[in-house]
């Protein structure tokens, strides 16, 4: 394909489109499939076809539109319309009222700061393109950023604009994507590969599998364009078993591609050649870590090794990889066809951009959500999440997953970059958000975590395979009221050996949710001790 092939196609499926009176959007992402809104698409499909609307009216299916809380989501584009909860017996009703009145008790309002708050980047398809069709993607500008990479610039200019972008590493660590890619770049004219971390195994978040179902090509786009950068000519996504539509997407997006040339050989009419491959991860957790996730793609058992050497210096088979996460790549077309300035002008001087949240927990607008960095924890939960259902109050924020931290209300004006959420103890990690209200224990929480951390541990090394589950021990010990002030010392002891003993991070992060909790909620732990009630729960604690 050239740029006049997609223009052509661009023009083609924009023509098609305008010529539909009516176009319905319904979400077939995770989320709302399996709140049925296959069935919603179908029941849709056939009030058209009942009335004879065909050739006025499209019905397409979409990936995640955002607000997964009111799943099935189905968006009427052409009447600026938002229904939420809807049911297959919706259906004829909503056909009805095209061009006219909204179906009012089905409506979401548009205009609601879940809406107005968020900026987006990387989800700027999400909700309005059919992941399923390449055409759709082109539409959208898909693969002209890579066109323009292969067509106008060299090497060392893309990475350019990568460094000049600022963009950051969205799997949790935040390393510059621009210094990783010159990394492998400078690995000379060896073997190399670029490898996409979809493993994703943190508890509360879905950013990259409804980033993979919604829009796959994004990502594909993403990891050709590293690949020409970098001079790789061969890359591997690695994705868990437990993600099928992610799976099946991307099957799909690649052979599209393929057939596109946009992947494969000679790409887009080029000498490029780049072939992509999917890796299916048994669900561990510890294979997200990217010395693991590499030992698991080479058909070894996945556990992690001592850094250095990175990735980026012997990665898959002893050769030079660049791994980056899903979000990461999804950011690449957009920045390459804006520049790099555009997308440094966002966010904040540290963290530029913007970063995609899986808003969860005790949370009235739960889903998926992308915002500005330097957004505040409080606009986040309260304008664009709706603040705290059932009667109930905010008590914390949980970023990072198990290697982050509870953030408390007095520090709920904090920015969203990487160093203010370091600094209270948390990290900004790949963008779950759990939102917990003041019915819970925070002790608790600290408890559920290194549960986590504990059955995930690879038993590698011994700090992290032994101290895991004494610390877990102890918080079951102050949870059942049998603990006492050297018990809470204990822990403390252990969390630092963790800290600075353990291979990998896994274990090196495992006391972060317990260090935080003592941090903010050390009253709830006090509460627990010397025979103290077992059951001791939100404002009782306090
Ligand atoms: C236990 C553990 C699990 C991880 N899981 C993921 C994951 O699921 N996805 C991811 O992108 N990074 C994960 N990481 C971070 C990766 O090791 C690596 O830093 C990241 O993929 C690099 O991509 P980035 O620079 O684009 O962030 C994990 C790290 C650890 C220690
Ligand atoms: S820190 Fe834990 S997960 Fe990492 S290598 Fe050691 S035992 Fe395995
Ligand atoms: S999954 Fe449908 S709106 Fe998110």
């Amino acid at each position: 394909m050239i740029l006049e092939d997609l223009t052509e196609v661009r023009e083609r499926v924009q023509e098609q489109l305008a010529q539909r009176k009516h176009r319905i959007h319904v979400c077939v992402a995770a989320g709302c499939l399996s709140a049925g809104s296959d069935e919603v698409l179908q029941a849709l499909r056939d009030s058209v076809k009942k009335r004879g609307m065909e050739e006025q009216c499209l019905v397409k299916s979409v990936g995640c539109i955002g607000p997964c809380f009111g799943g099935p989501a189905v968006a009427v584009e052409t009447d600026r319309v938002l229904y939420c909860g809807v049911k297959r017996e919706d259906s004829d009703e909503i056909i009805e009222h095209l061009g006219g009145e909204p179906v009012q008790r089905l409506a979401f309002p548009l205009d609601d700061p879940f809406f107005e708050r968020q900026q987006k980047v990387v989800l700027e398809n999400c909700g309005s393109i059919n992941p399923e069709d390449i055409d759709d993607y082109i539409a959208a500008k898909g693969y002209h950023a890579l066109f323009k990479v292969l067509s106008f610039m060299t090497p060392a200019e893309v990475i350019e604009e990568m460094a000049k972008s600022g963009l950051r590493g969205r799997g949790g660590a935040g390393y510059p994507a621009g210094l990783k890619w010159t990394t492998v770049a400078k690995a000379g004219r060896q073997q190399k590969y670029v490898v996409c971390n979809a493993d994703e195994g943190d508890p509360g978040a879905f950013m990259d599998r409804s980033v993979l179902t919604s829009d796959p090509h994004r990502v594909l786009e993403g990891m050709a364009i590293a690949a020409y950068a970098v001079g790789a000519n061969k890359g591997y996504i690695y994705v868990r078993a437990e993600f099928p539509l992610s799976i099946q997407r991307l099957r799909k997006a690649i052979k599209q591609a393929e057939a596109t040339t946009f992947l494969g050989h000679q790409i887009m009419g080029t000498t490029f050649d780049f072939h992509v491959e999917i890796r299916v991860g048994a669900g561990a957790f510890v294979c997200g870590e990217e010395t693991a996730l590499i030992a698991s793609i080479e058909g070894k058992r996945g556990t992690p090794r001592p850094r250095p050497p990175y990735p980026a210096e012997s990665g898959l088979w002893g050769h030079s990889t660049l791994i980056n996460n899903v979000e990461t790549f999804a950011n690449v077309p957009t920045i390459v066809r804006n520049g790099g300035d555009w997308f440094a002008a966002i966010g904040t001087e540290r963290s530029k951009g913007t970063k995609v949240f899986a808003l969860a927990g005790h949370i009235r607008h739960s889903g998926l959500i992308e915002v500005p960095m330097g957004m505040t924890l409080r606009e986040i939960v309260y304008d664009i999440g709706g603040g705290i259902p059932g009667g109930r109050e905010f008590k914390a924020v949980q970023t990072g997953g198990p290697s982050g931290g509870c953030i408390p209300a007095e520090h709920l004006d904090a920015p969203v970059e990487y160093e203010s959420l370091a600094a209270l103890g948390s990290i900004m990690g790949s963008g779950g958000m759990v939102v917990i209200n003041d019915a819970t224990s925070m002790v608790d929480v600290a408890r559920y975590f290194m549960e986590f951390c504990m059955t995930e541990s690879c038993g590698k090394c011994v700090p992290c395979r032994v101290g895991t589950a004494q610390m877990h021990d102890l918080l079951a010990k102050i949870l059942r009221g049998e603990a006492n002030g050297d018990d809470i010392k204990l822990l403390e002891e252990l969390g630092d050996l963790l800290r600075n003993a353990s291979l990998c991070g896994l274990g090196q992060s495992a006391p972060n949710p317990v260090f935080s909790t003592l941090r903010f909620f050390r009253h709830e732990y006090d509460a627990h001790l010397n025979g103290a009630a077992k059951e001791i729960r939100g404002r009782d604690a306090k």
